[in-house]
């Protein structure tokens, strides 16, 4: 098998990041990390008592309401409710996915992280390594031609000061220069060791008749760099007039550099994206760092492209909110809202702004700075939709197919909301503006997410019925090009739940076993606040109103609950004795396998589950969650399978809401686990 495809989807990463940690340094990471030190390293604390205090990083706060327990190891800020473990923690502060803050960690107490003992994967790392460190050499290379040549300092830097960047902003973006001499860097590649077959692979090197030559060449260099600072790539623009020179030539995509996963400066974007909760969008290299040298940081370009729905879960890591900067020659206005569906999709929040006619963002802040950049932006930044809407309809005049074409386009948009209240506030204003009946966008909208939704099931049916039978005896297998080894920063934050065979129930059944086994064995341990495990659970469940779905659970189920009633943990002696010789056997089974869960349970259905207990309190939250998530994903699908019937309007909108609701729920739980159901 070769493993050296770069095409990967999220369903393989979800196993191979799994695989990559094994259950043991898991728990090895809870159990090693200290809130304090986690928390210490974001926030300033100060010491109360036996806690700590300093001001939340989470919501805005003048008095700190942000509270560190070292004893108890968790945080919770009284302000806005957030608490949670140093994991929890790092997820949400770097927006990290659970395996990913797991990795932030164990680099942080040196714990070691076993890679998976593949040749082939690691031959292939070792390659983008290689890669990587020619890109490294490059960019020195492209620097050192700017500051300490003849050449890159009479054309390429001054060119930069020319357009009035400033020093610290050459630095910043590391912006360089490309030798007109044809094997420069190649020359230097060479002595230092580098394979010519290698800087080929990432476009530094031109290869034709059997001779190489440098491929950038008399340009100012813009070294694209991933979200944890590494350059990825180079964007070279030409200083010559000549209309045939293509203005900006690129590195190719490769092992290291996936296109549609990367905007230009999100490294040197993200931390004040996080801290501003917003994104500017702008088109250009130039348009970013002029930005930033007026003091806007929170910007990243999509270098011409319409955004990919990689780069938008690249942004929503860090925010929800989005502001797309739009040049001010209107041409390129209806081409650009194109990808903007996607973003509503993706339930972020939209700005536009235009720009005036004749500015990129580049000339605007340079003309008017960053204060000016700000009053224009609360003066004509405008909510996506009925910036849309408005466009639409200057085209309109009278002309009533031009309309109807119009409210067609707008409501593909509304249809593309995921969150019902936004939706159905967008589609009163939009029936306003068209002057058209609410009930007839409302229908026509409908229309389109069933059509959607239909399609979705039939996609699913087509996929179900072609899937080869199930490899029973084996554990995942990792299909060709699973072993793309992430950055370290650069995983991909958003996995597929792998798919887990819900029609027999086994998976939720086998949850139910494993909840009723930990009310059985550490059912009277503490899980938090003097509250035990067997009323935790017991009420957790009944606040979601579950029922269990194999009988004998629920059974089993209800004597605990019984004996809560009348204040009473029951033990085991009490099941083993009882009465119904169902319930006898079942608990006799379940605590004779103390020692059951196996790493297979584990790979299989993702819930840590140590056979001694020790890590109980993490094990029974998992436990319930994951829970949930299976009764969740039976009754969307329950909920979807009435969609197939006849029904009025009323009766679609009603399953509809209900669908969203569900998700929303879904959205939550995955979040707290780690992960999101795409
Ligand atoms: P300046 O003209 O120096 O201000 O550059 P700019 O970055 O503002 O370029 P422009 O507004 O013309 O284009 C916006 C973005 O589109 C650029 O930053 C590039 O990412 C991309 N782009 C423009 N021209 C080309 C080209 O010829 N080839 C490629 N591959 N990309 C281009
Ligand atoms: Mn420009």
């Amino acid at each position: 098998m070769k493993f050296s495809s770069l095409n990967l989807n999220g369903f393989r990463l979800f196993y191979l990041l799994l695989f990559m940690i094994p259950a043991e340094i898991v728990a090895q990471i809870h159990d090693t990390a200290q809130i304090e030190d986690i928390v210490n390293d974001f926030v300033n604390l100060k010491k109360r008592g036996a806690n700590l205090l300093g001001l939340c990083p989470f919501h805005n706060e003048k008095t700190p309401s942000f509270t560190v327990s070292p004893t108890k190891n968790i945080y919770k800020c009284f302000g806005c409710g957030k608490a949670g473990n140093p994991v929890g923690f790092i997820m949400e502060h770097e927006q990290f996915s659970y395996p990913e803050a797991l990795r932030y960690l164990a680099k942080r107490y040196n714990i070691d992280i076993p890679e998976v003992d593949n040749e082939t994967a690691r031959e292939s790392k070792q390659l983008r390594e290689s890669l990587q460190l020619i890109n490294v050499f490059a960019e020195k290379h492209f620097i050192e031609n700017l500051v300490n040549t003849n050449e890159g300092i009479n054309i390429g830097l001054s060119y930069f000061k020319e357009r009035g960047y400033l020093e610290k902003t050459i630095e910043k973006f590391k912006l360089g220069y490309s030798l007109s001499e044809g094997k420069a860097l190649l020359k230097l590649l060479e002595k230092n060791g580098y394979k010519t077959e290698y800087a080929a692979k990432i476009g530094l090197v031109g290869q034709r008749d059997n001779r190489s030559y440098d491929f950038f060449r008399e340009r100012v260099m813009f070294p694209i760099h991933n979200l944890s600072g590494k350059v990825i790539a180079f964007a070279g623009r030409t200083l010559s007039n000549n209309k045939k020179t293509p203005k900006y030539v690129n590195s190719p995509e490769s092992e290291i550099y996936v296109k549609n996963k990367v905007l230009y400066g999100i490294f040197q974007a993200k931390s004040s994206i996080r801290a501003n909760d917003n994104c500017y969008l702008v088109e250009g290299y130039t348009d970013v760092i002029s930005m930033h040298q007026a003091g806007i940081e929170n910007v990243v370009a999509s270098s011409g492209t319409s955004l990919t729905d990689g780069q938008i879960r690249l942004i929503k890591r860090f925010t929800q909110n989005i502001t797309v900067l739009y040049d001010g020659d209107a041409a390129g206005i209806k081409a650009a809202m194109r990808g903007t569906d996607m973003l509503l999709a993706a339930d972020m929040n939209i700005k536009v702004a235009v720009l005036p006619e004749g500015e990129d963002p580049d000339s605007f802040v340079k003309q008017h700075g960053h204060s000016g950049f700000e009053q224009f932006i609360s003066n004509e930044a405008s909510d996506f939709i009925l910036f849309k809407i408005k466009i639409l309809l200057k085209d309109i005049s009278n002309d009533p197919i031009k309309k109807s074409n119009a409210i067609r386009s707008i409501v593909e948009s509304l249809s593309s909301i995921p969150d019902p209240i936004k939706r159905s506030l967008y589609i009163k204003q939009c029936s306003q503006l068209f002057e058209v009946e609410e009930g007839i966008i409302i229908s026509e909208v409908n229309k389109l997410q069933m059509a959607k939704i239909k399609q979705y099931n039939r996609q699913k049916e087509k996929e179900n019925n072609s899937q080869p039978p199930p490899n029973s005896n084996k554990s995942p297998q990792l299909d060709e090009g699973a072993y793309y080894y992430p950055e370290e920063d650069d995983i991909i934050p958003e996995y597929d739940v792998p798919v887990i065979n819900t029609e027999d129930n086994k998976h939720l059944h086998l949850l139910e076993r494993y909840i009723i086994r930990a009310m059985l064995l550490y059912g009277r341990n503490e899980l938090e606040q003097g509250q035990a495990v067997i009323p935790y659970i017991i009420q957790d469940l009944n606040n979601a109103e579950i029922r269990f779905d194999k009988q004998i659970y629920q059974l089993i189920f209800d004597e605990f609950s019984e004996g809560l009633v009348q204040q009473k943990l029951l033990e085991e002696p009490h099941f083993l004795n009882h009465s119904n010789m169902q319930i006898a056997k079942e608990c006799t089974t379940l605590i004779a396998d103390r020692a059951e869960p196996s790493e297979n349970w584990f790979s299989l259905h993702q819930v840590i589950v140590t056979p001694d207990g020790k890590h109980f309190k993490r094990e029974v939250k998992e436990l319930l969650d994951r829970y949930k998530l299976a009764k969740l994903t039976k009754l969307l699908e329950e909920n979807q399978e009435k969609l197939k019937q006849d029904l009025s309007d009323e009766e679609v909108i009603e399953i509809l809401q209900i669908h969203q609701q569900l998700k929303k729920i879904q959205a939550e739980i995955s979040k707290r686990l780690g992960i999101v159901i795409m």
